[in-house]
């Protein structure tokens, strides 16, 4: 029998929410944790590419905008069998052209930092994965005037306020999926939010991020929280790496897993403060 199949041929498109499982395949073949969830929570917040072969989905790249001026960019993937042909480069183009204009930030790995730092990006900083299962942690001991609470939907404006002087980002359409699929507490002293941390699923376990707090004592209580709730589990955190959380993390079984590098094309956001970003809510949404 001779051959006749036509010859299939790379296509780049829009990717899709019903792209997730396929995507999945990919982020498997590279060893990524996400799960096929955590793909369709990162396509319905944002925009991207795939390219396909066939049937099979080869490349991937997305783009999340924080208002007109910033957006993020992530899961950014080659199969291994098609890296150094070009298309890394080729998906980067196509974000450029879909994000018009705004500036660009993203964490990349080891094998992306040389394809980023070609097309002008420039390192801004570090983070550093820390994850592992939870050991028996002691509940957070709170000062006079201190309280944890539930965050619920109503509190969206609330957070996404907070979140903004931490970040100089608008994340609203974030921030609300979270809400809607994770647990949320917000830190108020006298009354008043002084911080807020969001856990999830997420790989193969659960992640705890955004941490926004104004001090790194108030960021130590709100992830010492889930850490005393959910005692056992695997869990992620992803911390700038002047957080200074690194060695408490540590002692508290969340072992270093590897480190990212912030790079930015363009402006850098301008937070205001006095909130900071302790903890991010994953590497690809910042
Ligand atoms: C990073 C990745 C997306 C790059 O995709 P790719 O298709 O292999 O990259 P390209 O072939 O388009 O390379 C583009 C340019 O970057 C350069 N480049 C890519 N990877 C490089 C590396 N590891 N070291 C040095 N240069 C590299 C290429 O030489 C090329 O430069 P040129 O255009 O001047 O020739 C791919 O390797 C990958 O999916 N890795 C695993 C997942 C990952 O870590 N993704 C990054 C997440 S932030």
């Amino acid at each position: 029998m001779c051959a006749t199949a036509p010859q299939e041929t790379l296509l780049l498109r829009q990717i899709a929410t019903a792209d997730a499982l396929a995507c999945h395949a990919l982020s498997c073949a590279v060893n990524w944790p996400h799960r096929a969830e955590d793909w369709e929570m990162v396509i319905g917040l944002g925009h991207g590419v795939v390219v396909t072969l066939g049937e099979e989905i080869v490349a991937t790249a997305l783009w999340w905008p924080y208002g007109e001026s910033h957006a993020t960019l992530g899961m950014i993937i080659v199969s291994p069998a098609h890296q150094g042909g070009g298309i890394g480069k080729r998906l980067m183009q196509a974000l450029f052209v879909q994000a018009q204009g705004r500036s660009l930030m993203l964490n990349a790995t080891a094998a992306g930092e040389p394809l980023y730092a070609k097309l002008g990006f420039v390192p801004c900083g570090e983070v550093q994965q820390h994850q592992g299962e939870t050991p028996a942690i002691a509940a957070p001991v709170l000062q006079a005037g201190m309280s944890l609470r539930l965050g619920r939907r109503a509190d969206l404006v609330l957070l996404e306020r907070i979140d903004r002087q931490a970040t100089g980002l608008a994340r609203k359409p974030m921030l609300e999926v979270l809400l809607a699929c994770g647990e949320c507490i917000v830190l108020e002293r006298n009354g008043q939010p002084e911080g807020f941390s969001i856990l999830r699923r997420f790989g193969r376990g659960l992640v705890v991020g955004p941490v926004v707090a104004a001090t790194r004592d108030d960021a130590q209580i709100l992830i010492a929280h889930w850490l005393h709730e959910q005692r056992g589990q695997f869990l992620r955190v992803d911390i700038q790496v002047d957080s200074g959380l690194a060695d408490w993390l540590t002692e508290c079984g969340l072992n270093p897993a590897g480190a990212v590098t912030s790079m930015v094309l363009g402006n850098k956001p301008n937070p205001v403060g006095p909130m900071c970003l302790y903890a991010l809510a994953n590497q690809a949404l910042g």
